[in-house]
């Protein structure tokens, strides 16, 4: 199920699984949150919506994939860090699976990536789910905290960033009654690479504002979010609804920012329901 590929010299890693159900409906593309990796869409990965084929990367950096590559001399065609480079990455898996479209579904900074992707190959975005993610840019406030996290990273490592996010990445309710889902996030969490977690952190720092193009998205698209998310609450998801044309909205119970890991079953239901009432294609 865990596979890569080579991009730009370095290599990708994906998790890739398909329903025991012949008669293809389509891909769903889910992009992870940080400091995650693809490990966190497990509970998609193992129920994959009837006929869907279901594929996860590793954003650069994190999981099984290569970090960026070290700054090139000067006069190499060398580029800034930008949340843009995810939505690359993840258009190039779709061309070396040779998918033209799939239903792409970001959680958090894989919201952030969507909406790139979105902004780079609209045409290949057949569907578009935001969970626990936002379409603004940092703000002032936001980018300091960057720069403490940053602080954080290089003075007590990805173990420590991982431990002071934890206790927001996870709702009250699973932080007082699933034991096993938050010791599996702090072991994901703690267990990536600093440099693609520095990384992503200027990544998600310098972030451009997506508002127009959440006006221009044309695809069906939905919204979901924890009741309990701390980061991107059900305010949030409000504003993100209201901001897409057509779109529709579900608050998940239970959930924190994680929702997909804190309310698996529910966060499936609705995927696949958003699915099921997606035109078919020929694909
Ligand atoms: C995430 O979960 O991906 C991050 O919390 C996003 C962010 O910090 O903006």
């Amino acid at each position: 199920m865990r596979h890569a590929f080579v991009h730009e010299r370095r290599s990708l890693s994906y998790l890739d699984a398909r329903a025991p159900v012949p008669g293809g409906r389509g891909t769903l593309l889910l992009l992870h949150a940080f400091p995650l990796a693809a490990a966190m869409w497990e509970p998609q990965l193992t129920a994959p919506p009837a006929g869907w084929r279901v594929v996860a990367p590793d954003l650069r950096g994190f999981g099984g994939s290569d970090p960026d590559l070290r700054p090139q001399p000067a006069g190499s065609d060398a580029t800034a860090l930008s949340i843009g480079d995810y939505a690359r990455d993840a258009l190039a898996l779709l061309d070396h699976l040779e998918i033209a479209d799939a239903v792409v579904c970001g959680l958090s900074m894989g919201g952030y990536a969507a909406l790139a992707m979105l902004g780079l190959a609209a045409g290949r975005v057949r569907g578009l789910v935001l969970a626990d993610t936002r379409g603004d840019a940092d703000t002032d406030a936001a980018r300091d905290a960057r720069g403490r996290m940053l602080e954080t990273l290089a003075t007590g490592g990805v173990r420590a960033v991982a431990d002071g996010m934890l206790p927001r990445l996870l709702g009250q309710t699973s932080q007082a009654k699933r034991p096993a889902i938050v010791e599996r996030v702090k072991r994901l969490a703690g267990s990536q690479g600093a440099e693609g977690v520095g990384a992503a952190i200027l990544r998600m720092r310098d972030r451009p504002d997506s508002t127009l193009t959440l006006r221009a998205i044309r695809c069906p698209a939905l919204v979901i979010a924890g009741a309990e998310d701390e980061i991107t609450g059900p305010d949030v998801a409000q504003a993100l609804h209201e901001s897409i044309p057509g779109s529709s909205l579900v608050i998940l119970d239970g959930a924190g920012h994680l929702s997909n890991l804190e309310q698996p079953e529910a966060f499936n239901e609705t995927l696949g329901h958003f699915l099921t009432g997606l035109p078919s294609t020929n694909q």
